[in-house]
């Protein structure tokens, strides 16, 4: 069933379908441009759909066969005059990101045609990523003026290395999807017309696993790699106690030995 969202958005749609929350951006005729108000208004749905108890993850694409983003909105980029003004800039973008990190469910980029720029970075900002077979991937800043702003430069080497990531930056070449694959910087590949598909198909299936663990494997993961390994594995040590005393690990230890399938209270 798609039932809207209670907030009326210009720039994108938002619907949930069955346990999964889209956020389509819809601005095709300008490929789905990242402007402020479309990065305030994925923002807003992000904490609608985090905060229903319905929605067990979160996907994100974008309207029709082009572009899931072709970057920052350059019109506005345009208007930016002083050092101060593209920090703030950039420092509203990576709270978008950093909220998507922090969400205790897993977000799924779909990403459906050019991902360029601050859309090939708010790509880089989901936990997974789905291309479609037609996808294209880039950071073209130079070719501005600027650097990427958006998580570029932290999380596409972390993701294909630094050298492949400079590559990108330093030329602004766009990859295809295969090539993104072979690289590490999708999880897989598939034809554009099953893309929200997949996408919804993977959300059924985490929606079955138990959610607190859910979020906290995502948690471990990515406070994990901000530290040190042996920091790293003391925190799963942790993370792992939390998810031991949790009333879903006796059921599901419980449903196991059963023989039955668990019922999950997120308790
Ligand atoms: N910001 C604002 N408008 C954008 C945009 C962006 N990032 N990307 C595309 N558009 C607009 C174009 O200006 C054009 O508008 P118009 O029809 O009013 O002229 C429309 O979207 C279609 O784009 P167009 O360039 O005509 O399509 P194309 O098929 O020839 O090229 C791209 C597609 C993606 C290669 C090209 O649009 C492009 O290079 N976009 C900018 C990518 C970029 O540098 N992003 C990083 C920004 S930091």
């Amino acid at each position: 069933m798609t039932t809207a969202s209670e907030t009326a958005f210009v720039h994108i749609l938002v619907d949930r379908r069955g346990p999964a929350g889209i956020i389509t951006i819809n601005r095709p005729r300008v490929l789905n441009a990242l402007s402020h108000e479309t990065l305030q208004e994925i923002s807003s749905a992000f904490d609608e759909l985090v905060a229903d108890p319905e929605v067990r993850a979160i996907i994100v694409t974008g309207s029709g066969d082009r572009a899931f983003a072709a970057g920052a909105d350059i019109a506005e980029l345009q208007s930016l005059a002083t050092a101060q003004e593209g920090f703030e800039h950039s420092k509203s973008s990576h709270q978008l990101l950093f909220k998507m990190q922090d969400a205790p469910k897993p977000v799924i980029m779909a990403v459906n045609g050019y991902a360029l720029g601050g859309g090939c970075e708010l790509a880089l900002g989901g936990d997974i990523i789905l291309a479609s077979d037609n996808a294209r991937f880039g950071q073209p800043e130079v070719n501005l003026g600027i650097i990427p702003g958006f998580g570029g430069t932290q999380r596409l080497p972390r993701l294909v290395g630094r050298t492949r990531a400079l590559e990108m930056i330093f030329t602004g070449d766009q990859i295809k999807a295969e090539e993104a694959y072979r690289i590490g910087l999708v999880n897989r590949v598939v034809p554009a017309d099953q893309l929200l598909a997949v996408a919804e198909e993977m959300a059924a299936r985490i929606a079955r696993k138990a959610p607190l663990a859910i979020a906290m494997a995502k948690r471990a993961v990515y406070e994990g790699l901000e530290r040190s390994p042996r920091e790293g594995n003391e925190l799963e040590m942790r993370y792992f106690g939390d998810a031991v005393a949790t009333d879903d690990r006796k059921e599901g230890t419980a449903a196991f030995l059963e023989k039955r399938e668990p019922v999950w209270q997120g308790k």
